[in-house]
């Protein structure tokens, strides 16, 4: 199998470039932080704060997160129903940085996330892909960018949907979660030794995955069709 790694903080554009890659070579798309925000949502959903450690230990236990396909895209199923619709919220976003920090929850998710990886070439993309989920992967990039240019993204996506927003806060919002995934215990947002690291800011997405695939060409990853 061949296996593309790429991590990075939020908004570094992560989920759009790792989905076009996966469509250029042909390989499955595994978005992790969107497992995270499921089980966040079921937490959220069962009246649980981020601090209760233990309930949350004991209640993840009760949540089945399963990935499936549907025309090519990836649809998470927490539970059995179809929760893509309800976990791109900030609020989720939060909770789901906030409840990732739980070591059960992450041993559930990273075994579910290795197994996707046994079966297809994928590309995944998250936190902790390079450094714990998949230290052998054939390619790992390092996907960043400056929170001012990562705010300024999230701002333009959110008022391209008619909401309401405050950069200030954005950004504020942006640096918290980051501080978060980069200074927790377990499995923290860090560069593999072995990541090429690609810094987004004066690059439009269509160069960041150019510049990916050939790095991937380079090391021969094949096509999976
Ligand atoms: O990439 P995202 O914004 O959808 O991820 C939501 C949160 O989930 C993120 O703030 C931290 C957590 N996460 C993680 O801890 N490990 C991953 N591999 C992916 C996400």
């Amino acid at each position: 199998m061949y296996n593309i790694a790429i991590d990075g903080p939020a908004g570094a554009g992560k989920s759009t470039i790792a989905k076009q890659i996966a469509e250029r070579k042909g390989y499955i798309y595994v978005d992790t932080g969107a497992m995270y925000r499921a089980m966040a949502l079921f937490l959220l959903e069962n009246h649980i704060s981020p601090e209760e450690p233990e309930k949350i230990s004991e209640k993840c236990q009760e949540a089945d997160i399963s990935i499936v396909y549907e025309k090519g895209e990836q649809i998470v199923l927490l539970n059995g129903r179809n929760v893509n619709g309800l976990i791109r919220t900030e609020e989720v976003g939060n909770m789901a940085s906030a409840s990732s920090v739980n070591g059960d929850v992450r041993k559930k998710l990273v075994e579910l996330q290795q197994k996707l990886a046994k079966e297809a070439d994928v590309v995944m993309d998250g936190r902790d892909i390079g450094t714990c989920v998949l230290p052998d992967a054939d390619l790992k990039i390092y996907l960043t960018a400056s929170s001012d240019v990562r705010a300024k993204r999230r701002y333009d996506e959110l008022r391209a949907k008619g909401e309401e927003c405050d950069i200030t806060v954005i950004k504020r919002d942006i640096e918290e979660r980051d501080d978060r995934d980069m200074h927790r215990e377990i499995s923290p947002l860090r560069q593999a030794e072995d990541a090429l690291l690609v810094d987004s800011s004066d690059m439009t997405i269509e160069e960041v995955i150019d510049r990916i695939i050939g790095l991937c060409d380079k090391e021969g990853g094949r096509h999976g069709y």
